[in-house]
């Protein structure tokens, strides 16, 4: 290989990973990676991110719906476009990688085309994505939602933890909430995300890229336990109607039942107790189900299973439930040319293309909606992520990028 395209490649790589630090210090919390939607965090990053694209020559701006966009034009102004990006929002205490690193790789490849002035056939978009974790509003992926024309619009009403109404938190940001609902895009010939693997794989194969086959479809449940509250002292135990205990025993059914396929998963992560005293028998629970599968029709079952066996546990001890569903995403199977585009090009780079499923949840699955979606793994280690521990190489990085950037070059948008 040419020396000065080998030194560009491992300067763009070098780039990336100094761009993925700086851009983890847009943070709500001070020492830790929190940057829930909507948040001044978040705008501060998308103000940067908007910087960066300028920097590499694309103007960029925040649509509507509070995702960054920009567009490199092709050879011809108007050509359909191949759009790249991830998320920019984080869990809490996140790692820096998760989402951050697709939409940065995006912003690379869009930058390493335009440094040397290289038009393609078809124009690229780069989107940083804002609503991914559904962290901060009991929603989930209404950016790629938006683009895909499957807005959920009932949820600008939503209240955020400290009663900020989306529509208010939307505004502020820079969106538009009346427009959100009519963001559905043409002329995307198709959608590719690069995003950390998330999982172990990769790393136990000694493989630094992967393609994936196919997203995990989710369900959310929230679910509310009413019991009565109590003296804890004053109240004997077989006249208790104790919300928090009848709610830690549906936890425990709803992980059997999980535990019964191997591979479907099934997790609690929120869970409030009201009143929350140590003197007090909890009268009133809130908590979060996310419960995940390859297969619709083994999530569909396990809900089944699920939801009636809640009512039941409720009855039992004489405490109330309701279920409601926050969420809900089929299974996406990933297209199958972009699959054999993306493998051709990981190949190219000298990697041996695995091909392999995601358990995570992606806005590739919301984009699927609208055109022919696709998504490239890179290697984290240990698997680890939603953890600050969440890491990748510096090599990992650069190879990802050549990868994602070499895919561009060879995409052909008809
Ligand atoms: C996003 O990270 C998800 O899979 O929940
Ligand atoms: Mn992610
Ligand atoms: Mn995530």
């Amino acid at each position: 290989m040419d020396a000065s395209v080998a030194d560009a490649e491992s300067a763009a790589g070098l780039r990336l990973m100094a761009r993925l630090e700086a851009f983890a210090q847009f943070t709500d919390e001070p020492r830790r990676l929190t940057r829930l939607f909507l948040s001044e965090a978040h705008r501060r990053a998308a103000h940067a991110f908007i910087g960066w694209c300028g920097e590499a020559g694309v103007k960029a701006k925040i649509d509507a719906a509070g995702n960054v966009v920009a567009r490199y034009e092709g050879r011809r102004a108007g050509a359909p476009a191949l759009m790249l990006g991830s998320h920019i929002d984080t869990v809490r205490d996140a790692g820096w990688y998760d989402g951050n690193y697709g939409a940065l790789a995006a912003l690379g490849v869009v930058e390493s085309l335009s440094g040397r002035d290289e038009r393609l056939d078809h124009a690229i978009e780069i989107v940083a994505f804002g609503d991914e974790e559904g962290v901060r509003f009991r929603t989930t992926l209404t950016g790629s939602r938006a683009l895909a024309g499957n807005y959920p619009e009932d949820i600008l009403d939503q209240k955020d933890a400290d009663g900020v109404l989306m529509r208010d938190a939307l505004i502020s940001f820079g969106g538009d909430p009346e427009r959100a609902g009519s963001l559905r895009r043409s002329g995307v010939a198709a959608f590719v995300e690069a995003h950390i693997e998330q999982g172990p794989r990769l790393e136990a194969e000694g493989l630094p890229l992967g393609v994936v086959t196919a997203i995990n479809g989710a369900t959310r449940l929230e679910v509310v336990v009413d019991g009565v509250a109590g003296h804890a002292g004053a109240t004997p135990m077989n006249l208790r109607r104790d919300a928090l205990a009848a709610a830690a025993e549906i936890m425990l059914a709803i992980e059997e039942r999980a535990c019964r396929e191997p591979d479907l998963v099934a997790t609690v992560g929120r869970l409030e107790a009201w009143p929350g005293a140590a003197n007090v028998i909890p009268g009133h629970v809130q908590f979060s189900v996310d419960l995940r599968a390859p297969g619709d029709a083994n999530r569909t079952a396990a809900l089944a299973d699920v939801e009636p066996r809640i009512f039941a546990i409720a009855e039992t001890r004489g405490v109330q439930a309701s279920i409601a569903r926050s969420h809900e995403a089929n299974a996406y199977v990933c297209d199958s040319s972009l699959v054999a585009g993306l493998a051709k090009a990981v190949e190219a780079v000298g990697v041996s293309p695995r091909l392999l499923p995601s358990g995570a949840g992606h806005d590739t699955m919301a984009m699927g909606r609208l055109c022919p979606a696709g998504m490239l793994f890179i290697r984290c280690k240990g698997g680890v992520s939603h953890n600050p521990l969440e890491s990748i190489t510096v090599e990992d990085c650069a190879i990802g990028l050549k990868a994602l950037t070499q895919f561009v070059r060879d995409f052909r948008a008809d």
